[in-house]
Parts: C-alpha cells; sequence; structure tokens
C-alpha cells in the first residue's frame, strides 16, 4: 500500500521577526504543516523545521524604536510566534532562529567556500546615506519623487504609479524614512555573489522537474534578462553576522536566511543524534522541499541552489510555491479588518476551520487564493459540521445507548467498506501532489455517500420495531467504520478533531494503512461533540476585533470572544436542538430575576394558565403562566422560582402578564419550573 519509506526534510519560509503572524502566512504553514501530516501517515520519515529570520535593517530599527536590544525584540517575537504556530498545529520538530551559533557556523563555512571558489567578488558602490542617523539607507528606506513620471512618495527602487526602477539616488528630492534628512551619496566597498557563474547549472536544475511550470517560465525571463552579482553585504550599524575576515561588513539578511533551514536541521540533528551531513551531502538519499510564497521565488530558485552547489550540498528536490491570501476578495486591509492576526482569529474562532477551509482552496499551483468569509462560514459548517462530525453524533448514539458501547461483530455492508478505502488511493495521490481541494472533494464525497447510508437505513425508525436490534446496531455499526476512515483521510488537516475522534472510538491508529481494517467487534467510548457551528457574528467580533487590535486598542478586541459553546452529553435524538450561538451582549440583554410567588391562583376560563404574584424585590408583578397542566396553585405560594423581568408585558384576555416565569420540559404534566438554591432573595440578578 504505502510504498518503500522515503527520508523527507521540509521547510517553510522563515517569518521575519519583525511582526505578528497574520492569516497570509497561514496559507504557507497550513498547506507545508497538512503536507507533512500526510507524508507520516503514509509511513514516512519527515523533519519539519523552520525558524525565526532574525536579521537585517527593519528588525535592528524596530528595536530601537521600542528603546530595547534587537536580541530582546526577537526573543518575544519568536515566543509569539512559536505559540501562534501551536495552537495551528503547526508540527515543527524544531524552530530555530536565524540567529544562532549554528547559522552564524554555517553561513561562515559557505561564504568561505564560495570565496574561495572564486565566486565572491569586492567593488565599491555610491550609496545613499543618512549623515544623521549614520547609516547607509536600504532603498526603501529613501523616499521621493519618482525621477520618470514624477509621482511623489515613492520608494527608492522602484515606481508604484509607473513601475519604473531606479537607484535611490536617482529620486527627485529625496529623503531619508529614518530622519527625513537629505541622504547624501556615499561610497562603499561591498561584497558580491556572482551568480553568472552558476549559470550553467542554474539553467539545467531548474529544467529537471523541481519547479512548478509559472515558475520555471517566470525563470525563463530571469535568465534572458541575465543573471547579475547579488549585492551580499551591509555596511555597519546592521544587524547580522559580520563577514569573516571582513571587519565592518555584514551578511545582507537574505544570505544567511535560508541557510537558517540548515541551521534549525542541524540544531535538530543534534538533539535527535542524526547525522546532519546524511541529509545535506550532494549524493544524499533523503529528499528536501520548500515551502514558499511566489515573491521569494528568486532566493530560492537562483540564488539558494547557486549558493547550495558552490559550497558543495546537495540542493533542492523540489521548491513549491504558493500564491497570496486575499480576504474577501481583495488584498488584506487593516482599515476593513481584514489584515486578520493569527492571535485574534485564535481568540474567536476555532483553528482547524481555518485550516479545513484553506486545504479546501489548496491547489498546487501559484495562485492567489480567497478567504471569503461568508464562504467560510458555509463550508465549515456544511462540511465539517453537518456532514463529517454528523456522521458520528447520529451513530454513535445508537451505540452507545442501545448496546452499551459495543459495536456488531461483522459490518452489514462490506461493499461500502471497500469503496471507501479505495477511494484511498486517488486521495493519497491529490495529497501527494498538493492538490488539498481535489482531496476534500473527494473525501466529502465519500462523507454524502456515509450519510446518504445511514439516510436510508434508517436506524431510528428500525430501533422502535421490537426484534431488529441486531440490524440497528449493524448499520451503526457501518456508519462508525465510515466515519473512521474519513477521519484517517481528514487527519492531515484536522489533527485535534482526529485525535479527539480516535479517543472516543478508543482508536490509535489512524495510519493510511490501517485504514483498510475494518472497525468491528470492539466498544467505543460516549460521544463528544468535535465541532461547533461557526456564526456570523464570531467573524464580525473577530473583524472588529481586528480592527481594534491594529489600531491598537487592545481592551475592546477580547471582549467579544464567547465560544463557550461546549457541548456535554451525546445527542439524544428527543432533545431539541441546540439554537444558534448568540454573543455575550445578546445574553445580557435578558434580565433574569429571582422571584417569590406570593399568590398562585385558578384563572376563571383559562385551562392552562395560572395568575401568579411574583415579588423581584423593587416590586411586584402579575404573570399568567401555561404551568397548570403541572402544578396545583397550592403547592407554588411561597416558593423561589425565576424569572425574565424585562420582558415587554403582554396584554391578555385575562389581564396584562408582566414577565415570563422560566420552565423546562415538552409541556403537560411534564413541564417544570426553575428553583434557585436556597438562599436566593427575591430580585436577585440571575447571570
Ligand atoms: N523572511 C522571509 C523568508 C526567508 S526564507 C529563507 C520572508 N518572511 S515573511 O514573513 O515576509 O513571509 C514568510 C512567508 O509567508 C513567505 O513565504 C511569504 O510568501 C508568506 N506570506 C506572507 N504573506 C502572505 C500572504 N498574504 N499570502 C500568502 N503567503 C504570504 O519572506
Ligand atoms: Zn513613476
Amino acid at each position: 500500500m504505502t510504498d518503500t519509506p522515503r527520508k523527507i526534510l521540509v521547510t517553510s519560509a522563515l517569518p521575519y521577526a519583525n511582526g505578528p503572524i497574520h492569516l497570509g502566512h497561514l496559507v504557507e504553514y497550513i498547506q507545508t504543516d497538512i503536507w507533512v501530516r500526510f507524508q507520516r501517515a503514509r509511513g514516512h520519515e519527515v523533519v519539519y523545521v523552520c525558524a525565526d529570520d532574525a536579521h537585517g535593517t527593519p528588525i535592528m530599527l524596530k528595536a530601537r524604536a521600542e528603546g530595547i536590544e534587537p536580541e530582546t525584540l526577537i526573543e518575544r517575537v519568536r515566543e509569539e510566534h512559536e505559540a501562534d504556530f501551536a495552537e495551528f498545529h503547526i508540527g515543527f520538530d524544531h524552530y530555530h532562529s536565524t540567529h544562532s551559533a549554528e547559522n552564524r557556523e554555517l553561513a561562515g563555512e559557505i561564504y568561505r567556500a564560495l570565496r574561495d571558489a572564486g565566486h565572491i567578488a569586492t567593488r565599491t558602490i555610491d550609496q545613499a546615506y543618512d549623515p544623521e542617523a549614520g547609516m547607509f539607507l536600504p532603498d526603501r528606506f529613501v523616499k521621493g519623487r519618482c525621477p520618470k513620471c514624477g509621482a511623489e512618495d515613492q520608494y527608492g527602487d522602484s515606481c508604484e504609479t509607473c513601475g519604473a526602477t531606479y537607484s535611490p539616488m536617482e529620486l527627485q528630492e529625496p529623503v531619508s524614512a529614518i530622519s527625513g534628512v537629505t541622504p547624501e551619496s556615499r561610497e562603499s566597498e561591498h561584497f558580491f555573489f556572482r551568480l553568472a557563474d552558476f549559470e550553467a547549472f542554474l539553467r539545467e536544475w531548474t529544467g529537471s522537474g523541481r519547479l512548478q511550470d509559472a515558475i520555471r517560465n517566470k525563470l525563463e525571463e530571469w535568465f534572458e534578462a541575465g543573471l547579475s552579482d547579488w549585492d551580499i553585504s551591509r555596511d555597519e550599524p546592521y544587524f547580522g553576522f559580520e563577514i569573516p575576515e571582513a571587519p565592518g561588513k555584514y551578511f545582507y539578511v537574505w544570505l544567511d536566511a535560508p541557510i537558517g533551514y540548515m541551521a534549525s536541521f542541524r540544531a535538530w540533528a543534534r538533539e535527535h543524534g542524526e547525522d546532519f551531513g546524511a541529509w545535506w551531502r550532494p549524493d544524499s538519499d533523503a529528499e528536501l522541499y520548500h515551502f514558499i510564497g511566489k515573491d521569494i521565488a528568486y532566493f530560492h530558485t537562483l540564488f539558494w541552489p547557486a549558493m547550495l552547489h558552490g559550497a558543495g550540498y546537495r540542493t533542492p528536490s523540489a521548491v513549491f510555491c504558493h500564491g497570496f491570501l486575499t480576504v474577501n476578495g481583495a488584498k488584506m486591509s487593516k482599515s476593513r479588518g481584514t489584515f486578520i492576526r493569527a492571535r485574534d482569529y485564535l481568540d474567536h474562532l476555532n483553528p482547524e476551520a481555518l485550516r479545513y477551509y484553506l486545504a479546501a482552496k489548496l491547489g498546487d499551483g501559484v495562485d492567489d487564493l480567497d478567504l471569503n468569509l461568508d464562504d467560510f462560514i458555509q463550508r465549515v459548517n456544511s462540511d465539517l459540521v453537518g456532514k463529517v462530525v454528523n456522521i458520528a453524533s447520529r451513530c454513535a448514539g445508537f451505540i452507545t445507548k442501545r448496546f452499551d458501547g459495543q459495536l456488531a461483530a461483522e459490518l452489514p455492508h462490506p461493499g461500502l467498506h471497500q469503496a471507501f478505502v479505495d477511494e484511498g488511493e486517488a486521495i493519497a495521490a491529490a495529497y501527494e501532489n498538493r492538490e488539498f481541494a481535489q482531496a476534500m472533494r473527494r473525501i466529502m464525497a465519500l462523507a454524502d455517500q456515509a450519510n446518504q447510508y445511514i439516510d436510508e437505513a434508517r436506524p431510528w425508525v428500525l430501533a422502535k420495531e421490537p426484534g431488529r436490534e441486531a440490524e440497528v446496531q449493524a448499520i451503526n455499526t457501518q456508519g462508525l467504520d465510515l466515519f473512521r476512515i474519513l477521519i484517517v483521510y481528514l487527519a492531515p488537516v484536522l489533527p485535534k478533531l482526529a485525535d479527539e475522534a480516535a479517543a472516543f472510538l478508543r482508536e490509535d491508529d489512524l495510519s493510511w494503512a490501517g485504514r483498510t481494517r475494518a472497525f468491528t467487534g470492539r466498544s467505543i467510548d460516549r460521544f463528544k461533540p468535535l465541532m461547533t457551528r461557526i456564526e456570523g457574528s464570531t467573524v464580525e467580533s473577530l473583524l472588529e476585533a481586528s480592527k481594534a487590535s491594529l489600531g491598537g486598542g487592545e481592551a475592546a478586541a477580547n471582549e467579544a470572544a464567547n465560544g463557550a459553546a461546549t457541548g456535554a452529553a451525546e445527542p439524544d435524538p428527543a432533545v431539541e436542538p441546540i439554537a444558534d450561538t448568540i454573543d455575550f451582549d445578546t445574553f445580557a440583554q435578558v434580565d433574569l430575576r429571582v422571584a417569590r410567588i406570593e399568590v398562585a391562583e385558578h384563572v376563571e376560563g383559562a385551562d392552562k394558565l395560572l395568575r401568579l404574584e411574583l415579588n423581584i424585590g423593587s416590586e411586584r408583578r402579575q404573570v399568567f403562566a401555561g404551568i397548570k397542566s403541572a402544578y396545583a396553585p397550592e403547592d407554588l405560594v411561597g416558593r423561589h422560582t425565576v424569572m425574565v423581568a424585562n420582558l415587554a408585558p403582554r396584554k391578555m384576555r385575562f389581564g396584562v402578564s408582566e414577565g415570563m416565569v422560566l420552565a423546562a420540559g415538552p409541556g403537560g404534566d411534564e413541564l417544570r419550573i426553575l428553583s434557585p438554591d436556597d438562599g436566593a432573595r427575591p430580585g436577585m440578578r440571575v447571570k
């Protein structure tokens, strides 16, 4: 079934250590994590590493602005990043930092190897210098008027109005974004990586099936434009690694960033007693995959393989690029609240809902993908809650209540089981090729089939007919067997839900190969709700919170969080379904009070109602309550109960009813009014 075990090293791009993780980033980390979990389920050995990208001018300046050392900033951000990733169930084997001993050592070694082989050149260049701040300025830190079209307020590298590219000192009336002064042009010696030395190698490497078509086409353009030298040095002050044998010169952040993949792996290998070289030598039998966004393809498909090759290491087996996330069809926007931070999302919604939605949208290409929030709610509710979880809640209830948790010894329809097993090949192929949307479509088609089977078998009807217990047990066993296979297929996307399902099924094998076993002859635990519906109001409050937290108003952000909809016992078909979630504010609008029943009497001409007079501390209310079928008036006088005190008064045939008494039950003699615990006094608010 599963092919011979492979050794696979997987990375996601290293997020910058100067900002929070947002939903755009998560496209990448979730995509990678799903693929990694899938490969593990297939029995392969996978190591998944990542790190914070901690160097560069923006990080140095941000630390300065906060009045702290860059080391303090990157440590704090790393903790935040790791916490965000963990809650989204991104299962890195190791999370490192590019500002680490391993990375310093490897960057130095790779640089020396390239230099000693003649691939590093030095020359003196003119650069924008801020005399006030005492530093050279990165292109993006110089602003001015476009030299071609005259547009105001353009960056030092290109014009957003006419698309022209130029160098910062060509801008008209340039200013430093740091101090606002006019930059000077100053000379400085820089180090360059001679990319053109690797043209033959790169043409061969990029043409050998390692890249998506769209990226290969882009590379053709880059080859045609000519491979120019890459400036890999920056002058101090800079937050990074000093270049060996070149005091005052630092590696440009993008030189040591991809080496951070190796450094993170090295740290992992040390902890696990693994041989670093076995994974990184040119003849390594391990596979190496980088998941990245399309914006950083140049670095990963030209510089990176050339550096590795030039320094005597293996090169990536493939680079997988994805597109950019939009929200409601537009670029993420801070003012619309659609620039959503991972943390704000986690404060409001289930991380697995996003994992599923992104999976349902991801293909193997570089197209952008849209998080349409209405579609998100609808998709998650209908697919996961309505289809998948529903199968388990329907079937497990019967097995627990009627059969004491015991499953039937055999499946009534082994053919249906086999059809589900067989579909696993196509689903696996889709996962392998990163066609997650296709995998999800196939899985949901199976979920539809499972529900249809149960609908047609109608166990709830048979359950009422004496002598058909064995059939009822067999149908529900079959339902749970199909559910278990679905969980195997969904586990890479929904690891937590899968764990919880495995717990109540008392099943510890969710491997791909293990799906073939029939789920019979054993016993299960009581079903626990695996996922609750998403309400539109929750998404609304997330957007509000996003706006607030980006505007700095943290306080307003957290309030709206509700989420406390954790259910209890297994579903009973006789129990009314739980109503749609409301937020706390909505609930708080209902004013509930402890009331003492002072008077209770029959009402002339009314066969359901009793007239009550209720003492609620501040006043006395008349209420007509429909509880005559369950209570005699004399049993009520002197009792405490709970009433809705701010319900609009209602004019009835017998008088005005000024509120409502709370009671539970379907009606008739099955009706029970609520009583507070001893010691509650009239007028106390219930909340
Ligand atoms: N630090 C570099 C990567 C160095 S890798 C050796 C970097 N960091 S980043 O924080 O800007 O982005 C990290 C990853 O997230 C990149 O692959 C980037 O493409 C991806 N994304 C960032 N914003 C994104 C979206 N809005 N949508 C999809 N992916 C996005 O680049
Ligand atoms: Zn212009």
